[in-house]
């Protein structure tokens, strides 16, 4: 089977397109490089032994990827294409709903124009808004969300909902990520932030290295057992082997599914913080500061229903999550950039 990955550059792309390689599928990935390197794919052929093709393409460029599908005859989507820094989002929702909404509207055209009708979309955990109830499992109802780019995804979900209940030729699975750190046990590939890191671990990364002098944690006072925020962790090698395995569902003409992909365990800031100290060996100082607008306080999984259904599981524990995001950093102070 030939697969299509759009943002196969990316952090849970390139990681994902090694899981396929090595599951032995043949792989396909568009690009259009905004947010990655194509060193990243450098590394994977490095990793698997196996070349990547790689076409520098925008998923709002409907004529190349039709030029793309027409040539590689792909049999299912990947869809990791998209842009994802919330606040950025805040600031540019136009911006966030043409790439994201705009440009999943034209794969699925030409997609379908194709007869390729299999996809397989990265959703987030965050289509739950404030949880009605955790542990989240897929039955508690979509929330509101609290900026332009969780509104794409949930958006989308919906869209792909209805064009999977309008036409079931197509499978359509949604896989709702929870909060994906760690790396490669290699070390040759990870996340790659631009600028300022958002997101907790490449933060903690790069107050290890010396890039930043110290952690602020977003709030103490939050209905937590040590007051900060509480996420499910989950390793994004274990994630990507989830995609493996949704694959597997699709082949089984699975229709409209959807899952969560988490640990099923909430980790705090600071036990995120002990726990990185204890696997590294290196001191994250920190400063308490003041809550982060659109932050929740809990937010992790029940991932029961992949494995019932998929037969996956997170193997990884939060020790191997903070000593892999660790030795991709240490070994790539400036990402891909070296
Ligand atoms: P990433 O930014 O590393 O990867 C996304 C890739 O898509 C990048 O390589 C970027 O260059 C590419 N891209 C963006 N717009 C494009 C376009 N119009 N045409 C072609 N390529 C385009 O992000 P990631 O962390 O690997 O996330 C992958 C997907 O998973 C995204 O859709 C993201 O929203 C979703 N997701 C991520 C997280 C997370 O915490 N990382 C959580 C939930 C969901
Ligand atoms: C955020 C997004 C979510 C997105 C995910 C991955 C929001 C509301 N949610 O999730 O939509 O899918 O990123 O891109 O923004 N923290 C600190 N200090 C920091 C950074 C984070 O204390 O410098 C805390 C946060 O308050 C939170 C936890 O660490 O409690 C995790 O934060 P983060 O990694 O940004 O992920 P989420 O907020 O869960």
């Amino acid at each position: 089977m030939k697969i299509l990955v759009t943002g196969g550059a990316g952090y849970i792309g390139s990681h994902t397109v090694v899981e396929l390689q090595n599951a032995g599928y043949d792989v396909v990935v568009v690009d259009n490089l905004s947010n990655s390197s194509e060193k990243s794919l450098d590394r994977v052929a490095q990793i698997t032994g196996k070349k990547v093709s790689f076409y520098k393409c925008d998923i709002l460029d409907r004529e190349k990827l039709d030029e793309i599908l027409a040539k590689e005859k792909v049999d299912a989507c990947i869809h990791f294409a998209g842009l994802k820094a919330v606040g950025e989002s805040v600031a540019k929702p136009w911006e966030y709903y043409e790439n994201n909404i705009a440009g999943t509207l034209t794969l699925v055209d030409v997609m379908r124009k194709h007869g390729v009708k299999n996809i397989i979309f990265s959703s987030s955990s965050t289509v739950y808004g404030d949880p009605a109830f955790v542990p989240i499992t897929e039955e508690c109802p979509k929330g509101v969300c609290t900026n332009p780019y969780g509104w794409t995804k949930s958006m989308l979900e919906q869209i792909l909902s209805d064009i999977q209940k309008a036409d079931n030729e197509w499978n359509v699975i949604l896989l709702r990520y929870f909060n994906p750190i760690g790396a490669h046990k290699s070390g040759l590939i990870g996340e790659n932030p631009n600028g300022i890191p958002n997101n907790l671990m490449p933060y903690i990364t790069q107050v290890a290295v010396g890039k930043r002098d110290h952690l602020t944690v977003f709030g103490n006072d939050y209905d937590t057992p040590d007051g900060t925020g509480v996420r499910d962790y989950i390793h994004v090698v274990d994630l990507a082997k989830g995609h493996v395995k949704a694959l597997k569902k699709i082949e089984e003409n699975a229709g409209l599914k959807i899952y969560n992909l988490g640990t099923g365990t909430g980790y705090s800031v600071l036990d995120i913080v002990k726990n990185f100290e204890a696997a590294t060996g290196v001191k994250i100082p920190y400063e308490i500061g003041p809550r982060r607008a659109g932050d929740i306080a809990i937010n992790y999984a029940s991932p029961d229903l992949a494995r019932k259904e998929l037969g996956w599981e997170a193997e990884n524990g939060i020790k191997e999550m903070c000593a892999d995001s660790w030795n991709w950093q240490k070994n790539n102070p400036n990402g891909y950039d070296d």
